[in-house]
Formats: C-alpha cells, sequence, structure tokens
C-alpha cells in the first residue's frame, strides 16, 4: 500500500515536472531600440507624457526564448502587471524603458505588455520586481551607445556598414549582437534594435545559441534623436 502510494507521488510529480518543462525556455534575448528609428519612420511615434526620452537605446523588452527558435508567450493570466510591485524603479523605468506608442501615456500600458507576454514564461526565475529590475540592470551593465561611440559610431544621420557596429559592441563588451533594421520615411535603411542574449537564469550575457538573420543593408543609417 504504502509503495503504492509513493508511486502515485512519484508519477504526479513527474507530470508536474514536465508540465513545468514545457513552459520553461532556453534563454533570454534582451532587445533595445533606437528611438530615432521609430520615431523617423512613416508611422507615428509619442513621447511619453513626463518627457522626452534621453537620446539613448531604450529597452524593448526581455525575452524568453527556446533554442528551436521559437518562444513561449502569455504564460500566465493569473499574474497580470502591477505597477505596485516595482514602483521603486519608477525613475529607471522612465529614462531606460520609454514608451514611444500613441497616444502620449506613461509606459504603463508597454511594461505591462511586456510583463504579461514575454515575463509571465520567465517567472519560475525572476518574479515580477526582479523581471523589471534585472531588465534594467543587464542594460546600464552593457551601455550600447557608450560602446558605439567609443568606436566612433555616432547616431548623426551618418551611415555605418553593419559590421562595423556588430564589431564595436563584440570588441567593447564581448558578446555578438543582432542588428534589426527598419526604414525611414524615405525608405532607407536604419538601425532599429539590437539583440543581445542572456543566461536562462538573467544573469550573464552569452552567446546567442541561435542566428537571428534580420534584414539590413550591408550599410545602415544610425539616426538622431
Ligand atoms: C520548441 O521547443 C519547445 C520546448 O521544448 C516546445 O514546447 C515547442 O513546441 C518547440 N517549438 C517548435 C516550433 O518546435
Ligand atoms: C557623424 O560622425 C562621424 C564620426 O565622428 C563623422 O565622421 C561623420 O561625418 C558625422 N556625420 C554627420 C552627418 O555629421
Ligand atoms: C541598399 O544598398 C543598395 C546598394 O548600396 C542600394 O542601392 C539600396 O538603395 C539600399 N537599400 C536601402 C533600402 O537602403
Amino acid at each position: 500500500m504504502k509503495t503504492h502510494l509513493m508511486l502515485i507521488k512519484l508519477l504526479t510529480l513527474h507530470s508536474l515536472l514536465v508540465l513545468s518543462v514545457s513552459h520553461t525556455f532556453d534563454f533570454f534575448y534582451l532587445v533595445q531600440q533606437w528611438p530615432g528609428s521609430q520615431c523617423d519612420t512613416k508611422y507615428s511615434c509619442c513621447y511619453p507624457t513626463k518627457e522626452k526620452p534621453r537620446p539613448d537605446f531604450g529597452i524593448h523588452g526581455l525575452w524568453p526564448n527556446w533554442i528551436n527558435g521559437s518562444y513561449p508567450s502569455n504564460c500566465d493570466s493569473n499574474s497580470p502587471f502591477n505597477a505596485i510591485e516595482i514602483s521603486n524603479l519608477m525613475n529607471q523605468m522612465e529614462s531606460h524603458w520609454p514608451t514611444l506608442s500613441c497616444p502620449s501615456n506613461d509606459g504603463q500600458k508597454f511594461w505591462g505588455h511586456e510583463w504579461n507576454k514575454h515575463g509571465t514564461c520567465s517567472k519560475t526565475v525572476l518574479d515580477q520586481h526582479e523581471f523589471f529590475s534585472t531588465t534594467l540592470k543587464l542594460k546600464t551593465h552593457i551601455n550600447l551607445l557608450g560602446a558605439l561611440k567609443d568606436a566612433g559610431i555616432h547616431p548623426n544621420g551618418s551611415e555605418y556598414s553593419v559590421t562595423s557596429i556588430r564589431d564595436a559592441i563584440k570588441e567593447a563588451r564581448g558578446y555578438t549582437p543582432w542588428i534589426e533594421c527598419n526604414r525611414d520615411a524615405s525608405g532607407n535603411s536604419q538601425l532599429y534594435q539590437i539583440y543581445l542574449c542572456v543566461d536562462s537564469s538573467g544573469s550573464r550575457f552569452i552567446e546567442c545559441p541561435v542566428n537571428l538573420a534580420k534584414k539590413c543593408n550591408t550599410s545602415i543609417k544610425f539616426p538622431s534623436f
């Protein structure tokens, strides 16, 4: 009888593990966006209610991903975004994770979307406060704009080769980024988002385990902001 119960317990534990495995992930993408490339397209961009963002990369998100290239999303509707939980991070959120969506707003909609879609899928590793504080820490630590400026790559409307942008970051910070481009209102290919990979505990950058092919011209514009 006892062994029987044990077996049932083991089986239950096993199915729980299997269940949770299907919701975990292999690594994160830390995605940052250049505000100048969002605001010079033919689509509209709105500054946050409080102020125009600083001329710096802004966080888009920290996205759990699988090595097969797909990713989990919207993993727990019972764990909604709650701004109160990150009230002590508000100043940092406003300066490093600004929203550019219209109509102009305080950013909570953007942060809520990022938590609900992505953060809930890594909450076994990072709770809500940790998800945002970890992302902020990674972003300020990697300081992409500093790495680019040190290599003579300035957001002044000039064109730079994608290779020179990638190499500048790789050489200064040690990790190879993926560059995503979009087009300005005249159709020029430009630096839009930069992806870096982070290990599944959110504690350190890693080389990306998958290749992210992103459409960029060989030479791309780095618009001012
Ligand atoms: C990728 O891997 C995850 C985790 O093993 C799995 O749940 C998902 O279905 C896979 N997706 C594809 C497209 O293979
Ligand atoms: C932008 O900065 C670079 C590096 O300082 C410089 O070579 C280039 O001429 C500048 N472009 C413009 C449009 O000012
Ligand atoms: C990409 O580069 C080619 C060759 O330099 C150029 O002809 C083309 O217009 C560029 N396309 C964009 C979208 O910038």
